[in-house]
C-alpha cells in the first residue's frame, strides 16, 4: 500500500491506495481514507490560524496512522511508499507532515515521494479505474479557498499549463469575505450559497475582475464593491431585507466570472474533458453552469465526489502513483530519499525540503 499524508492546511488526512488496482480496472483504488477537519477549531477567529493548524496536525496526526492501519489490518510492512504534500501551504504545516512522512519513510526503508498540492487536485478525478477517467486533453478548473486556477493538460505523460489564475483572492476566498460582510460565519461559501437561494441575483451589479485579461482571475474589486453595497443597505436600514439578494449578485458574479474565462479558454486549446475540482465545486450553481458549458462546447464534464474536491490525502496518493507512471525526468523516482541528511544541516527548511510559495508560473519542479 502506498501510504498519502495531506497536512498543507487546516485539515490533516491520511490515505491508503493500492498501486496495482490504480493500473487495472478492477477498482478499490482507494483502501482506506480519513480526513479531520480542523474548521471547528478556527471558527472564532474567522479564518486559519497558522500556529493553531500545525499544533492540531501534530496532535492528530500519528494516531490517524495507526488507526488507518488497525481498520485495514495492515501492519507497517505493508507500506511500500510514502507520499506526502510539500507545497504551496502552510509552512509549520507542511513541516508537520513532511517531518512526519520523512521519519517515517526512513524507518521502514521505504520511498518518499513528494507532491505538489494543486497536482493533488488535479489528479482527484482519477481515483476510478483508468477506463473511466477523463480523456485527454483536459481544461480543469481549480477552485478552493486557497486556489484559483485553469489549467490544461495535453496527455498524461506532460505536466499542466496555466490558461488563467488568479491575481489576487482565491474564488473560495471571495465567497468567505463577502460572506463574513454579510455577517455569516466562517467559513461562508455554504451559507452565502444558501442565502443566495432565495434571493434575486439580478439585484446588484457587481465588476467581473480583469475580464480584459485572459490569463488573470480577479476578486478583490468585487469584495469592494459588495462592502459598498451593504454599507449603503446597512446605513438605509435595508440590509436584513436585502441579504440574500445581495448573496445571489456576489454568486452570480462570482460564477459567471470563472465561466466566462473558461469559455474563452475552451474555445482556444484542444479539449476532450472539461473538470471542476476545488471546494467551491461544492455550489450548485457553478455546476450546473460548468457542466452546461461542457455541453455546448462538445467535451465530457466531470468533477470528483465532493469528498475528493476537498483538501484529502487520497488525491495526493493518486499524484504521486502517476508521478511513477510520468517517468518524468523532472520528477524523483521512487528511490528511497528520506537519507539522513534530511534532517541535518545549516537550514533546516531547505533540508526538509517544504515550499509553502509555489507559484504555478515557477514550473512543477519539487523541491530537494
Ligand atoms: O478546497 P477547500 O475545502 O479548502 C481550501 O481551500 O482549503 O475549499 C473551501 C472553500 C471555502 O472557501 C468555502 O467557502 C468554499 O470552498 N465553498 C463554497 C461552497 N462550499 C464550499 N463556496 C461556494 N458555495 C458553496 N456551496
Ligand atoms: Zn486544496
Amino acid at each position: 500500500m502506498l501510504l498519502s499524508i495531506e497536512t498543507s492546511c487546516d485539515e490533516t488526512a491520511v490515505a491508503l491506495l493500492d498501486p496495482t488496482s490504480f493500473e487495472s480496472d478492477l477498482g478499490g483504488i482507494v483502501r482506506y481514507e480519513a480526513i479531520s477537519s480542523q474548521a471547528e477549531l478556527h471558527r472564532p477567529y474567522g479564518g486559519v490560524v497558522p500556529e493553531l493548524a500545525a499544533r492540531n496536525h501534530t496532535e492528530v496526526l500519528g494516531p490517524m496512522v495507526e488507526e488507518a492501519l488497525g481498520q485495514t489490518g495492515l501492519s507497517l510492512a505493508d507500506i511500500c511508499a510514502v507520499a506526502v504534500t510539500v507545497g504551496p501551504g502552510l509552512k509549520g504545516c507542511l513541516l508537520v507532515g513532511t517531518t512526519f512522512a520523512k521519519s517515517l519513510a526512513y524507518r521502514l526503508g521505504v520511498p518518499l515521494i513528494p507532491v505538489n498540492h494543486l497536482l493533488g487536485h488535479l489528479a482527484a478525478c482519477d481515483l476510478r479505474p483508468p477506463s473511466e477517467r477523463p480523456a485527454f486533453p483536459r481544461v480543469t478548473l481549480l477552485v478552493s479557498g486557497g486556489h484559483t486556477a485553469l489549467l490544461h493538460t495535453e496527455n498524461e505523460r506532460r505536466l499542466p499549463t496555466a490558461l488563467a489564475q488568479t491575481r489576487d483572492d482565491a474564488a473560495g476566498e471571495a465567497f468567505d469575505k463577502t460572506a463574513t460582510l454579510l455577517g455569516l460565519p466562517y467559513p461562508g461559501g455554504p451559507a452565502l450559497s444558501h442565502l443566495a437561494a432565495s434571493g434575486d441575483p439580478a439585484a446588484f451589479e457587481l465588476p467581473r475582475g480583469v475580464a480584459a485579461d485572459p490569463a488573470s482571475f480577479s476578486f478583490s474589486g468585487f469584495k469592494t464593491a459588495v462592502r459598498r453595497i451593504v454599507e449603503e443597505l446597512a446605513t438605509a436600514h435595508a440590509l436584513d431585507t436585502r441579504r440574500s439578494d445581495v448573496a445571489a449578485s456576489v454568486e452570480r458574479a462570482i460564477v459567471e466570472t470563472l465561466i466566462d474565462k473558461t469559455r474563452f479558454h475552451l474555445q482556444s486549446v484542444p479539449a476532450r474533458s472539461l473538470i471542476l475540482t476545488g471546494g467551491v465545486a461544492a455550489n450548485k450553481l457553478l455546476r450546473t453552469a460548468m457542466s452546461e458549458l461542457a455541453r455546448s462546447a462538445g467535451v465530457d464534464f466531470h468533477t470528483p465526489p465532493l469528498v475528493h474536491c476537498t483538501d484529502n490525502a487520497a488525491m495526493i496518493g493518486a499524484e504521486a502513483l502517476q508521478i511513477r507512471s510520468r517517468k518524468s525526468a523532472a520528477f524523483a523516482s521512487w528511490e528511497p530519499r528520506a537519507t539522513p541528511t534530511h534532517f541535518l544541516g545549516p537550514d533546516v527548511s531547505a533540508t526538509l525540503g517544504v515550499r509553502p510559495r509555489w507559484p504555478i508560473e515557477e514550473g512543477w519542479n519539487i523541491p530537494q
